[in-house]
């Protein structure tokens, strides 16, 4: 099983980003424990700040792997870019936050990306992505 992690633009700051809303630990550190976790999957990460790098990404492993969890974070309200190729790749797509958004402000509550996810998964913090793998395991 060959997973992707993509983050989108300021997750390259967790652990120092609003702390009150994203905790303390560093993605890198998290993702450690992943892939200590899931030894059976192959696991990857991948992050960017920038729209077309993420949409590259997904066009480069979309056809490859068994499967994508993406935080587009900001670009989820924003980018039909990253909605379109969501839709566009066979890769099944899990949309993870995590924050729960709609606890938040109303921009929020709009996604780009759930209408081509396979499902969402939000407000759990950085247990979103593991509760990912694990819809991924079944
Ligand atoms: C986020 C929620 C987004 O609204 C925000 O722009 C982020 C992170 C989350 O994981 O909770 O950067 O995707």
């Amino acid at each position: 099983m060959k997973l992707i992690i993509v983050n989108g633009p300021n997750l390259n700051l967790l652990g120092k980003r609003e702390p009150e809303v994203y905790g303390n630990t560093t993605f890198e550190d998290y993702f450690t424990k992943l892939q200590f976790k899931y030894k059976q999957v192959q696991l990857e990460y991948f992050q960017s700040n920038i729209e077309g790098e993420i949409i590259n990404k997904i066009q480069e492993v979309g056809y490859q792997y068994d499967g994508i969890i993406l935080n587009a974070a900001a670009y989820t309200h924003t980018s039909i870019g990253i909605g379109d190729v969501v839709k566009a790749v066979e890769a099944p797509v899990v949309e993870v936050h995590i924050s729960n958004t709609f606890k938040r402000e109303d921009f929020r509550h709009q996604s780009f990306i759930s209408a081509g996810a396979k499902g969402v998964i939000l407000g759990f913090g950085l247990q979103s992505y593991d509760l990912a793998i694990q819809s991924f395991l079944g």
